[in-house]
């Protein structure tokens, strides 16, 4: 990709996340919700999510939500109940949560810091890194560390992506329109993602995946 037309999506990127805020649960608002009905919920999402939200192979892999913004993941639990993002699993979890309990959960999982669960091909490591850190020019891929942080950290509404299951990232990746961004009526911050996830080939997306998977 040419520099001003990066800069150009940049600006775009820019202004799509910042039009969003508005939208979010307000992080002012009174809790409706006692100390252990927190807890509850908290060890509830963490039979799936695993012990310290590190995320868990089960007979499909359940996303690492440790160290994530708090902002992504309240976009994403809104996603869901929405029906923007599709996943009947999540949208059966997420609509019952008040606005309140979603912001406190969100910013719960902030705080958590386990090693990554690892299990990726050692071997894609670097071409991964490569394209974490340059994109693929050719096919007009920006540079991941751009918008996710040159440590995949991410910030705000962008993303940490660094410790995530490799194999969570790869279904993402790989079917990010059929499950992202389908209210036509409602666009959201995933139409930022969807032309870089499209642009990349399986291969590329298998590497980029096994280097994010082991970053702490
Ligand atoms: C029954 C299992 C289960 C439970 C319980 C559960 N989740 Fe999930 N969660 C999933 C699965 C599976 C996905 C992956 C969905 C996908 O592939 O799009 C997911 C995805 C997510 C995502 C999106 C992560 C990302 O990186 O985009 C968030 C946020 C999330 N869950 C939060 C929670 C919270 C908070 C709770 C507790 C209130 C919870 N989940 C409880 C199974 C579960
Ligand atoms: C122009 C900014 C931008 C660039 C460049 C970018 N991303 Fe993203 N990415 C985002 C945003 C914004 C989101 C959150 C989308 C949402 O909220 O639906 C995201 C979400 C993701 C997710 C979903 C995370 C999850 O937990 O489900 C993955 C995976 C991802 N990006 C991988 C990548 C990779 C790999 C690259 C480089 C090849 C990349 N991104 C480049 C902005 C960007």
């Amino acid at each position: 990709m040419k520099f001003n037309e990066l800069g150009r999506a940049l600006q775009i990127a820019a202004l799509i996340v910042g039009c969003s805020a508005p939208g979010h649960a307000e992080t002012g608002s009174k809790a409706d919700f006692s100390r252990p009905e927190l807890e509850a919920k908290l060890a509830y999402c963490k039979t799936c999510h695993g012990l310290s939200g590190q995320g868990f192979r089960g007979s499909f892999p359940m996303p690492r939500l440790a160290g994530q913004q708090p902002e992504y993941l309240e976009n994403q639990l809104q996603a869901f109940i929405e029906r923007r993002r599709m996943n009947p699993v999540m949208f059966n979890v997420a609509h019952v949560l008040s606005p309140s309990m979603l912001t406190a959960l969100a910013t719960h999982f902030k705080d958590l810091n386990p090693r990554p669960l690892g299990g990726a091909p050692k071997e894609l490591v670097a071409e991964g890194k490569k394209i974490y850190e340059e994109g693929v020019p050719r096919a007009e891929v920006p540079a991941c560390a751009n918008c996710h942080g040159p440590g995949a950290k991410g910030a705000d509404a962008f993303p940490r992506l660094a410790g995530q299951l490799h194999d969570y990232l790869f279904r993402k990746l790989v079917n990010w329109s059929k499950e992202r961004g389908q209210d036509r009526a409602k666009p959201d911050n995933s139409e930022i993602m969807a032309p870089i996830a499209h642009n990349l080939t399986e291969a590329q997306v298998r590497a980029v995946a096994a280097y994010l998977s082991y970053l702490e």
